[in-house]
């Protein structure tokens, strides 16, 4: 199969939408080309994407790939870069103290919070929304789960971005290496003085059941959940902001109707994902999907954006549609490593989007704030920032 190079195609950052339609007529998988890697396997069809994601014979592991940099190992023993039954026994130990009943227990809080930063914005005035709202809401609540109220947030956010968003200069400079130092670090001074908040609770784990976190296990851990209880809630505000800021029609029905805001999440979830595609899977073994068989060991990537907007299972797809039941939509992933922060998730972005709407009756985007800089990488699909006035 030809390999499509998706550095060639014009506007695929900004807007990668029609690309991926024109793929989904052409067949549910296809061979292209990234910045990453020469050839890896984008599953684009949601039937197929949601199969591939519960598919055993994919696996996630990379140590059994060789492909692996020296340098990012030390944040690898996470669960979602590990298949069972190691998987199982971390996404256990995590599930035990990341409880509906620990999260329910936010709720004050985020809106404590989200009241707090709307407050600093004022009555009237222009911001950017993500430095505003949609950045510091959640990375000061995943700070505050897991008892790490004093972190650095710049140093923080760079490291994370240049992981997870790179640009070929931030790659160069091994983010990976610098964050594992950092929560090693951090990790000892918790270790020396715990407390009540989720870290500390999987620290303290193994002296109750005799099944413990290894010290790489809660590096990797702290990893995964800072960086995963940030950098995609950041962009479902921004991105669910932005879809009801380009679609006055949708903006004025919830606010006649606030009711809708639960659906409306749901909508921007399917329309306009913070996740494009999924993290990396590897076939175990040759797996066929569509007409394709896809070799041993090769990379697949489902690509959310594309399964989301598959018009076999959504009708009228490029809609943004706040009434329509996007239920159903792969948003947080399907099977084994499905989001874990899922409900933090949805309680952030509706608080966060019915206080703003609530609060700023005059909402709109701010032209003079400039272009939008789109997320570089296939992995997250948003802007660095969202200019507004209100
Ligand atoms: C809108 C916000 C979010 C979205 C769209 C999202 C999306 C996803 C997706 C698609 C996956 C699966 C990736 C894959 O299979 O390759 C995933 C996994 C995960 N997410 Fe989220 N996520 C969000 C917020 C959060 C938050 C707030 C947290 C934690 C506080 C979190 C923690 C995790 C963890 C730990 C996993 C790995 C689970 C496993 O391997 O079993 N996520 N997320």
């Amino acid at each position: 199969m030809a390999v499509l190079d998706l550095r060639e195609l014009p506007d695929f950052t900004a807007d990668p939408y029609p690309y991926y339609a024109k793929l989904r007529a052409e067949g549910p998988v296809h061979a292209v080309r990234t910045e990453e890697m020469e050839r890896i396997w984008l599953v684009v069809g949601y039937a197929e994407g949601r199969a591939a994601l519960a598919d055993q014979r994919l696996g996630k592991d990379w140590r059994t790939t060789g492909r692996r940099e020296a340098s990012e190992a030390v944040l690898s023993a996470n669960m979602l870069e590990l298949d069972a039954p190691h998987h199982t026994r971390l996404r256990r130990l995590v599930s035990r103290e990341f409880t509906a009943r620990r999260i329910e227990a936010l709720r004050p809080r985020v809106t404590e919070i989200t009241g707090d930063l709307l407050d600093a914005m004022g009555s009237r005035g222009s911001a950017d929304l993500v430095d505003a709202l949609a950045f510091p809401l959640p990375m000061t609540v995943i700070c505050e789960l897991l008892g790490v109220p004093d972190i650095d947030r710049d140093a923080f956010r760079t490291l994370s971005s240049g992981i997870v968003t790179p640009t070929p200069e931030q790659r160069d400079a091994d983010p990976a290496g610098a964050m594992g130092a950092y929560l090693v670090e951090l990790i000892e001074t918790k270790r020396r003085s715990p407390g009540d908040d989720l870290l500390s609770g999987l620290i303290r784990t193994g002296e109750e059941d005799g099944d413990s976190l290894s010290s790489a296990e809660l590096v990797g851990m702290a990893f995964l959940l800072l960086v995963a209880g940030h950098e995609t809630t950041v962009n479902l505000i921004a991105n669910g902001v932005r879809a009801l800021l380009d679609h006055p029609d949708q903006l004025a029905l919830l606010r006649a109707d606030p009711g809708l805001l639960d659906n409306a999440v749901e909508e921007m979830l399917r329309y306009d994902g913070p996740v494009e595609t999924t993290t990396m899977r590897f076939t175990r073994e040759p797996v066929t999907i569509g007409d394709t068989v896809i070799p041993r060991d090769e990379p697949v990537l489902v690509a959310l954006a594309s399964t989301d907007r598959d018009p076999g299972r959504f009708p009228d797809p490029d809609t943004f549609d706040i009434r329509r039941e996007p239920q159903g939509h792969l948003g947080f992933g399907h099977g084994a490593h499905y989001c874990l922060g899922a409900p933090l998730a949805r309680m952030e972005a509706r608080i966060a989007i019915g206080a703003l709407l609530e609060r700023c009756p005059d909402l709109a985007r701010d032209p003079s704030g400039g272009e939008l800089d789109w997320l570089p990488g296939l992995l997250m699909r948003g802007a660095r920032g969202l200019p507004v006035r209100w």
